[in-house]
Formats: structure tokens, sequence, C-alpha cells
């Protein structure tokens, strides 16, 4: 089996524009469908007035801007954070607005016409800017993740794609879990977005590593790091297709089987 990449090579084979188009531009079916609950779990999630922030730190955001386009509406103070530099650089580009910056107008004006408030893609677009406040280094297998710096607990954290493939096995899984948890504030609340069942994705050609982990075993960990399950929703590769990637691996972008959308508030 091909060597599956991990920490370190976040910044050097991982192919940032190739992973943004493979996962989350290209227009297929899945990613369309995928997009679509979790743009309704983030707002399902910031409808509930209780939730309202001001800070929120998105862990292993990556070079991903696509959940602080929502959140930013609730949580106009976010910490960005990311393990690799390549990412976090590819982040304060666009913040920066320096012309090589990727362009995440798209996306903006996407998620502006989901929520159909009338709100204009250059205002959230502006709001975004402001609400980014630090971009910063992270390492969840760390018990302070965001060493050396010490933050206030935070009122939200989100955090998509990353426990999975930071976590070399199921026990690191639920300590990284106790790390982030430990950065929540009472009362607050963890937005997560996990593969299922992957042992690997890839980023342009490279193969990086996933931990296959699967719903009762995530909510466990939540739990046992503190924290009470508000919603769990499930999206699953439809079986049929599930076959088709199956005979296609080296193909297929993941070769999880769903994607589980998970809110928590910590006790
Ligand atoms: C699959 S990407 C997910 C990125 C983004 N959250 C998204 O939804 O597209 C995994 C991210 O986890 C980050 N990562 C890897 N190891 C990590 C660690 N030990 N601590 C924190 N982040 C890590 C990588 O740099 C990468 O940006």
């Amino acid at each position: 089996m091909a060597t599956l990449y991990s920490g370190d090579a976040y910044n050097s084979v991982f192919d940032i524009k190739a992973y943004l188009h493979e996962h989350f531009h290209n227009n297929d079916k899945y990613t369309l469908e995928i997009a679509q609950c979790q743009f309704d779990m983030i707002q399902q999630t910031l409808s509930k007035n209780n939730f309202t922030g001001p800070r929120l730190l998105e862990i292993g955001g990556g070079p991903n801007l696509g959940n602080a386009i929502q959140v930013c509406t609730q949580f106009p103070e976010i910490v960005f954070s990311d393990y690799s530099e390549s990412c976090r650089r590819s982040v304060e580009k666009w913040v920066e607005n320096t012309p090589d910056a990727i362009d995440w107008s798209r996306s903006i004006q996407r998620v502006c016409d989901l929520e159909g408030k009338g709100t204009t893609w250059e205002d959230r677009q502006a709001l975004l800017r402001r609400s980014i406040k630090e971009i910063i280094h992270c390492d969840l297998l760390k018990s302070n993740p965001l060493e050396p710096k010490v933050y206030e607990p935070f009122d939200a954290i989100m955090t998509s794609y990353c426990v999975e493939t930071a976590s070399p096995d199921k026990d690191s899984f639920k300590e990284s879990m106790k790390n982030i948890i430990k950065l929540l504030k009472p009362g607050g609340i963890l937005i997560m977005v996990n593969t299922l069942n992957a042992s690997r994705y890839l980023a342009g050609q490279a193969p990086f590593f996933s931990l296959p982990v699967d719903e009762p075993f995530i909510r466990e960990a939540v739990v046992e790091a503190g924290c009470s399950v508000v919603s769990a929703t499930v999206w699953r590769v439809a079986e049929d297709d599930e076959d088709a990637d199956h005979a296609d691996m080296e193909a297929a972008v993941t070769n999880g089987d769903g994607v589980l959308f998970l809110t928590a508030i910590k006790q």
C-alpha cells in the first residue's frame, strides 16, 4: 500500500488547490449534498439564540474558509488555527487580500444565496476579513493545542475533517477530543464534522492518512471529553456508489462511507 501522509506532509505534499477543488468546490453530487448538510447543521446551530459568541476557535481549519464564511455572522471574533504553515499562509493571504490568494467569492456568494437574507457577498467578505482576528499554529495532539499561546476558553469551537486525520489511533483520537474541549467554556458549543470509516483521502495525487472511526465511537469520545451531544446527523454514501468507489479506490477522493455532523455542549 502507498505511504499515507500526515503531520509535516501537510507543509510539503498537501496540494491545497487540488484538495479544495476535489473535496469542496467541484459540483459533483456528493460534494453538493455534503456541503448542504454542513450548511444546514451550522445554520441550525446559529439559529439557536444562546450560541452567539462572540469568540470562536476553528481547529485544524486547513486552507478552508467554508465554515468561517457562515459562522462569522454570529462569531465576529474568530481565531483560526491549523498545524500546517502553508495552510495558514493560504488563509493569511486571503485575509490580506494579496493578488495570489485563493478566490473565495463563489463560496461566499453561495452561502449568502442559501441564507436568503439578502446579504451581498461583498458585505460578507468584508465581515469575514474583519472577523478573523488571528491565524495561529495548533497541534491537537498536545495537551494545550495552541501552545505556547494561552486563551480564555472559547464560546464555540468548530472543527471539520481534522481529528480523524490528525490522530494516529483511537486512543489519541480520544485524547485529541479532550485537548480540544479544554479550550471550550462550560456551556460552549462544539460543532464538528468527521468522515466515517475512512482510512485515507486524496489531496491531488497524494494519499493522506485518516483514522477509521464510526458514529458510536465519535459520540463516546465527545462524551468522555466532557460534552453532551445535542445533534448528530449522518450523511451516507449510497450503496451502489460505494461499490463503485471500492472498485476504483485509487480514484476516489476518500474511501469513507459517510460524514457525521455533530454538535455538543460542554458540561
Ligand atoms: C483534511 S484537512 C481539513 C481541513 C479543514 N478543516 C477542512 O474542513 O477542509 C486536515 C487538516 O488537519 C490539519 N492537521 C494535521 N495534523 C494536525 C494536528 N496534529 N493538529 C491540528 N491540525 C492538524 C492539517 O494541517 C489539515 O489542514
